[in-house]
């Protein structure tokens, strides 16, 4: 790794034309912002320093960003990228190299800046079949592999716009070399600003020349102006990574409708139905299924687990061969254990259901601590807050909850217990006995309604 590097991002865009009141370069591509992405490949390089040029929307960026270790350089006016690179560069020591990174082009790998690296000066190139917007290289007459100058679209004759190799803006150099450069660059062109691509001729006059680095992977140098350009680039960066899930053995039924906002890791066997939504950190053992349209943020799911259509987990953790859903929401702080079931409609937080148990229908349980083999009945609720805090339930090992019952928390029910259909449990339900709080059955006899007794009014 070539010592004494420092990186400069470029960010200080306005990003007028995506119409939206974040910064541009705070948009998100799949779970983290385009500054984040090209930040964290950045980090990668084991950089000196990385420093960041900022503009427009300068306090919501470093707000966002404070957990970084970056040199923040403030470009109060937009005069052009060289003018962003020379500020930045007023704080690098001249014995350094500099690599120009762009905040908007954010699926660029670090594997792929590995080629530019052990160059002295060089720039990353990529061909386009339509490389309108995009400065275009002139490679040098002597030098193939080396570049003459790029020329921006706007500057571009005719002749020089039909050339379809572009500037990526990605480019390494001396610091020293380039402040030399910059101080010589003027602003003197269609779009009156200081280029930063306009060093690249004045180095090939000095028998300096850039080295173009060419890139095959088009798609990594994109860079996001427009909405438009951003669904693009989440496009591909989904593309990317159900690659990698398709390449590590997971099965999809219809792999475009998958999304990943985050880390997936899988075993063996894994299968994603259609339009499941994967986020966050998310680890699948082997065998395990999702089924069509459930979302998953921040979970594990152990072995043979299962989660049947529509069902949202989030920040859980579902044991080995249980079942989970349809249509289940599984909120923070819930572990399901091995062989456990969670049916239609139950909403389950910061609970701990044990091995083998079940709560198959309608059901809230929220704080609750739930041994092995509970069967809970359908419309159960644990009635967990009192206005003002939340309060445990405990149901031991075994134990029967009847359909339809309220366990008023704290309360707790004995191993094997039996509660009757339709119980308000205020109090500790004793082990292995039945406890049951039901108004006794009557039938009223002469009983009439009020249109019997209507009628029978007009009838005498
Ligand atoms: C630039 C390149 C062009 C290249 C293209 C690749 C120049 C002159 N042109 O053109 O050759 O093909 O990128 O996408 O460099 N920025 C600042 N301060 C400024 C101006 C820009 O920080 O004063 C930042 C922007 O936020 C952006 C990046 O620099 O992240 C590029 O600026 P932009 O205006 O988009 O350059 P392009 O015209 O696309
Ligand atoms: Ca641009």
């Amino acid at each position: 790794m070539p010592e004494n590097l420092h990186v400069i991002i470029l960010a200080a865009g306005a990003g007028t034309r995506m119409r939206s009141s974040v910064p541009k370069v705070m948009q998100p591509v799949g779970h983290k912002s385009m500054i984040q992405h090209v930040l964290g490949t950045a980090q990668q390089l084991n950089p000196d320093a990385i420093h960041v040029v900022y503009g427009h929307g300068g306090d919501q960026l470093r707000e966002h960003l404070q957990a970084e270790q970056v040199n923040w350089v403030l470009q109060a006016r937009q005069n052009g990228t060289g003018h962003a690179v020379e500020l930045a560069l007023a704080e690098i020591p001249d014995t350094a190299r500099v690599l120009v990174l762009y905040g908007d082009v954010p699926l660029l790998l670090p594997e792929s800046l590995q080629p530019v690296l052990p160059h002295d000066r060089a720039v990353l190139t990529t061909t386009l079949e339509n490389p309108t917007g995009y400065g275009r290289i002139i490679r040098h007459p002597d030098q193939p592999a080396c570049i003459a100058r790029i020329v921006e679209e706007k500057d571009a004759s005719d002749e020089e716009k039909a050339i379809t190799e572009v500037n990526s803006g990605i480019l390494l150099a001396g610091v020293g070399e380039l402040k030399h450069w910059l101080s010589a660059v003027s602003d003197n062109n269609s779009q009156g600003e200081k280029y930063l691509t306009d060093v690249v001729a004045l180095a090939a006059n000095e028998q300096r020349p850039f080295t173009a680095v060419a890139l095959a992977d088009a798609q990594q140098v994109a860079g996001a102006n427009t909405m438009a350009q951003l669904a693009a680039l989440e496009k591909a960066w989904q593309q990317r990574q159900r690659d990698q899930l398709l390449q590590a053995g997971v099965r999809m039924a219809n792999p475009e409708s998958v999304m990943i906002r985050g880390t997936v890791t899988a075993g063996r066997d894994v299968f994603l139905d259609q339009g499941v939504i994967l986020e966050g950190e998310v680890v699948l053992g082997d065998g395990v299924s999702i089924g069509p349209y459930s979302v998953l943020s921040d979970c594990q799911l152990e072995n043979g687990a299962t989660v049947h259509s529509h069902s949202i987990i989030e920040q859980a953790r579902i044991g080995r061969q249980a079942q989970v859903g349809p249509f289940a929401r599984i909120r923070p702080g819930t572990e399901l254990g091995q062989h456990s079931k969670v049916g239609n409609f139950v909403e389950i937080k910061k609970t701990r259901l044990g091995a083998g148990s079940k709560a198959s229908h309608l059901t809230y349980l929220g704080d609750a601590i739930i041994g092995n083999k509970v069967n809970i009945g359908a419309g159960t609720i644990t009635c967990n807050y009192d206005g003002v805090n939340k309060h445990t339930t405990v149901i031991e090992d075994g134990a029967f909850i009847g359909s339809d019952t309220q366990l008023v928390a704290p309360v707790r029910v004995g191993a094997n217990a039996t509660l009757g259909a339709g119980t308000t449990l205020t109090r500790d339900a004793p082990p292995a006995q039945l406890t049951i709080s039901r108004v006794k059955q009557r039938t009223i006899a002469d009983w009439r309604s009020p249109m019997q007794k209507k009628n029978e009014q007009e009838n005498s």
